[in-house]
């Protein structure tokens, strides 16, 4: 059984690694896409504060994302590749960082209570094949800490996963 150990947030720097050092335990056995991706939600979900959502979004035709795995409430299926955060990551290979949802033309609510967002693609062999995204309540909750925290929780996902 896997027992996930409180995670002491004192500094972000020490809350990733021991996060990431949590994940790579948690998915060492196992190479499953789905399980993973539900693991990884839930490690998300319970170890970093002021969360409203975390999850998963895998392209599942060439210009449209469908929902996978997550925690929080429950969310938008499917998202066009350039629309949206999420889409907008898929479209451009690159993580978004956004401090306003509010501010952000083309955000697409899931939740009214999200005030701010952050979303890194998933790529294997230079095709991105999904996402992994966290929303807050908090207005500006993630930094640039954040983003490489997240980077690194979607590298060992994609390392540590078989191809869907
Ligand atoms: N806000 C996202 C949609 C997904 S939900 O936040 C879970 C977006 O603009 O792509």
């Amino acid at each position: 059984m896997f027992t996930a150990k409180a995670i002491a947030g004192d500094d972000k720097a020490s809350l990733y690694q021991e996060l990431t050092a949590q994940l790579a335990g948690l998915l060492s056995d196992e190479r499953d896409a789905i399980a993973n991706a539900a693991n990884t939600a839930a490690l998300l979900y319970g170890s970093l504060p002021d969360l409203n959502w975390a999850g998963f979004y895998f392209l599942r035709q060439p210009a449209e994302l469908v929902l996978g795995p997550f925690q929080g409430k429950p969310a938008c299926v499917r998202i066009a590749v350039g629309r949206g955060v999420c889409g907008t990551a898929v479209a451009r290979r690159q993580s978004m960082l956004v401090e306003d949802v509010h501010a952000f033309a083309d955000h697409i609510a899931c939740d009214a209570a999200s005030r701010s967002e952050l979303v890194v693609p998933l790529i294997r062999n230079d095709r991105v094949f999904g996402v992994i995204d966290l929303d807050s309540p908090l207005l500006a909750r993630f930094d640039r800490e954040d983003q490489q925290g997240l980077e690194a929780v979607a590298d060992l996902y994609v390392k540590a996963s078989a191809d869907l």
